[in-house]
């Protein structure tokens, strides 16, 4: 072997890790512990994955992730929940129906859910040489507004997008605003969470104050963390797949020319979307996993089967009928009453 060649490929190992996973559906239910701590039902409906101890409260003086006895996500080391809104379609006579969640290329058979990401740097980076500190026990999260309905108040949430999938492997262009045409694949909403962490606090009133955006740049230029936010974390990403493809038909579209989908809290431009974490690794499952060199395969995580994090499924703690044709989304009697 030519060593011009060995000497590319130790060029091109990664430093540090970058983790790409599969979770399935825990749950869907009208619960929020972030923004509604033991408020059920609350106000709009969310699909849920990640560990099973997931209920209303998620008490963070209690590590309540540590009490999960399964995940539904491939890492069984990482009992965390991850939350985001659910996507309806809104028919022409008003009626609402949920749109079903489907797996990425990769995880097929995976019951719903969503697809997550830790970086330490851009995901086109191979090396990810850039040293991250993980999240702590109790810690927590949200990006995103479910109250925004502007572009200009959306784009204060970097990196939160639509993709308007061709096809599963489409990634650009990406869009702050729901696509305005029918996507034959579907469409896939990005969640990408700040990097800089202040160091001090798990949470925050608003549940963002202890974050930031980097103080220049981006997180993929490796722009660095401000001042009040020193500490560098990984990049939390979530990818979910809403198969939008049966609702495709030109003649079920609004008369008007707007499109027809609109997430649980009744958002219809899609300004609005947002996502939360509960942060819930074993011990120091995700230190270590980062800190070991490896790029999406990674060897030191142990994992369970697709089937297996099927398995794992709590009851919704509210009762309510979210799958027939809808004449009100959940929690929604009137449009927009926030979350
Ligand atoms: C949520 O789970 C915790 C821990 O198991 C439990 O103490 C708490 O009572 C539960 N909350 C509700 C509302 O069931
Ligand atoms: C409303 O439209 C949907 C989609 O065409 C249809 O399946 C449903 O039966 C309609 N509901 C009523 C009450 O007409």
């Amino acid at each position: 072997m030519c060593w011009k060649y060995l000497a590319a490929l130790v060029i091109a190992a990664p430093a540090r890790a970058l983790i790409r996973f599969s979770c399935s559906q825990l749950v869907i239910d009208r619960l929020d512990p972030l923004v509604n701590p033991g408020v059920a039902p609350s106000p709009h409906l969310h699909q849920i994955i990640g560990g099973n101890s997931f209920n209303q409260t998620m008490d963070p003086a209690k590590d309540m992730p540590g009490e999960s006895t399964c995940t539904t996500c491939q890492f069984t080391e990482d009992l965390s929940n991850y939350w985001t809104a659910v996507l309806f379609f809104r028919a022409r006579n008003g009626t609402y129906k949920r749109v079903p969640i489907v797996p990425n290329i990769g995880f097929e058979g995976a019951e719903g859910g969503m697809t997550v990401y830790y970086m330490q740097n851009g995901l086109a980076d191979f090396q990810q040489d850039s040293k991250v500190t993980a999240f702590k026990p109790g810690f927590r999260m949200i990006i995103g507004d479910p109250l925004t309905d502007t572009i200009e108040g959306a784009r204060k949430f970097h990196q939160v997008t639509y993709t308007c999938l061709e096809d599963l492997g489409t990634r650009f262009p990406e869009t702050k605003d729901f696509p305005k045409k029918p996507c034959p694949a579907g469409i896939m909403a990005n969640i990408r969470f700040p990097t800089c962490w202040d160091g001090k606090n798990l949470d925050s009133a608003d549940h963002m104050a202890h974050m930031s955006y980097p103080a220049s740049g981006t997180f993929d230029s490796r722009g660095p963390c401000p001042g009040s936010h020193p500490v560098p974390v990984p990049q939390l990403m979530y990818e979910t797949i809403w198969d939008t493809s049966q609702f495709n038909e030109p003649e079920d579209w609004p008369e008007d020319g707007s499109q027809p989908f609109v997430w649980s809290f009744g958002d219809t431009k899609g300004y609005g979307t947002h996502g939360d974490y509960l942060f819930g690794w074993k011990d120091d499952a995700l230190q270590r996993t980062m800190d070991t060199p490896c790029y999406v395969n990674c060897p030191t995580l142990a994992t369970q089967t697709i089937a297996d994090q099927n398995k794992c499924k709590i009851e919704p703690t509210v009762k309510e009928d979210i799958d027939s044709w809808l004449t009100a989304l959940p929690g929604q009697e009137t449009m927009r009453l926030g979350r």
